[in-house]
């Protein structure tokens, strides 16, 4: 299917920000909030302005040592929604193909659409557990594919890509002339350690992260796009039109969160570690939801089997104060998306309303 172009707006984000707030909010799909009081720093720490050209030196040194790149690899971007438009910008040009997961996070699909690109999908079915078929992708790539886009791990879903996998993605693209862009922000919420970006995998793979998801930090909009020092430097002059320069206090706070990120990341893990039994239990009940349970992440993606999810969504925002994101923001009508990594009462009594929701709605 063709999406239509040059779109300018999402959706979804616009859903997001003012629909989805709830007493028990479990449509989120990042870990709840680093308090800023937990960060060891001082005022003398921050300054408004700093010489920030293309990129804040330290910043530029912290990423890179966190990403196991050098710094001519990295270019820090508002967040990971930036980093991925930056990415998209610099690699198409209208009339180009871009190939597309879906499910997706609508602004993937959006922000390709707005390059000027066509854009064309490739199918992730719940039927075959979220996975990526190489040779769908093979199936759809053109003469004109450049850019094939993909999550990992893929938000719905949570699940992973492994990287044979990705290679076999890599070589598709190479053939065709393509780049891979992986957008990478929920990787990030394996910890211990956060598996090696894709990017390591070959010079066509184009990458994307932030301390957004995992961290709980998304108020730094600390983003990266890890790329090939070429297009790199496109990348940087590309964003001269747009952000030309980053707030600087936010370039000095994301230093001190990348230099204190095992405590940052201790505290995410703590909590998600907590909440997922929460989770399972709730699935293990539940014989009208058909979820794919990849044990790892901050979202899952259950079919409703019993019951429509628009009555569901409706019935739970308005008696239970719950939210859930609505399966058709992702192009899948029948599921609904839960988020785990919020706080635990919340979620535990978010998941007890679900559950009241859904045997008042069941047929
Ligand atoms: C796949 C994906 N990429 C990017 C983002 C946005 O990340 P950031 O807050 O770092 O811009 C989200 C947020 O939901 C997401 O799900």
């Amino acid at each position: 299917m063709v999406e239509p172009k040059r779109a300018k707006r999402s959706d979804y984000i616009e859903w997001a920000k003012t629909c989805s707030q709830a007493r028990f909010n479990l449509a989120t799909s990042g870990v709840i909030h680093y308090p800023l009081s937990e960060l060891p720093l001082s005022l003398e720490d921050i300054e408004l302005s700093g010489p920030s050209w293309y990129g804040y030196e330290p910043l530029q040194q912290a990423l890179a040592a966190k990403c196991g790149v050098t710094t001519d690899n990295v270019v820090a971007a508002t967040g990971t929604s930036m980093a991925n438009y930056l990415a998209m910008a610099a690699i198409l040009e209208p009339g180009d193909e871009a190939l597309v997961e879906r499910p997706a996070y609508d602004p993937l699909v959006a922000a390709a659409a707005f390059t000027g690109a066509t854009v064309k999908r490739f199918e992730r079915r719940f039927q075959d557990a979220f996975r990526v078929d190489p040779a769908e992708i093979e199936r759809a790539v053109t003469d004109r594919t450049r850019l094939i886009v993909l999550t990992n791990m893929h938000n719905p879903s949570s699940v992973l890509t492994d990287s044979v996998t990705m290679q076999r993605i890599g070589e598709i693209a190479r053939r065709a002339g393509a780049r891979v862009l992986v957008d990478e922000v929920y990787l990030e919420a394996l910890f211990d350690p956060v598996p090696r970006s894709a990017f390591h995998l070959g010079p066509e793979f184009v990458t994307t992260g932030s301390l957004t998801k995992a961290y709980g930090l998304s108020g730094l909009r600390c983003g990266w796009i890890l790329a090939e020092p070429e297009l790199v430097q496109k990348m940087w002059r590309l964003n001269d039109l747009f952000g030309n320069i980053p707030a600087h206090p936010a370039e000095r706070l994301s230093v001190i969160a990348l230099k204190n990120l095992d405590q940052i990341a201790a505290r995410a893990r703590a909590l998600i570690d907590r909440n997922r039994p929460l989770l399972d239990q709730f699935l293990d009940l539940r014989d009208d939801l058909e979820t794919i349970r990849p044990g790892c992440g901050t979202v899952v993606a259950p079919r409703v089997t019993r019951t429509s999810v628009d009555q569901l969504c409706k019935l739970l925002r308005d008696k239970y104060e719950t939210t859930v994101v609505p399966g058709r923001f992702f192009e899948m009508p029948d599921h609904i998306r839960i988020g785990i990594a919020c706080d635990s009462d919340m979620l535990k009594v978010g998941l007890e309303r679900l559950g009241a929701a859904l045997d008042e709605l069941r047929v």
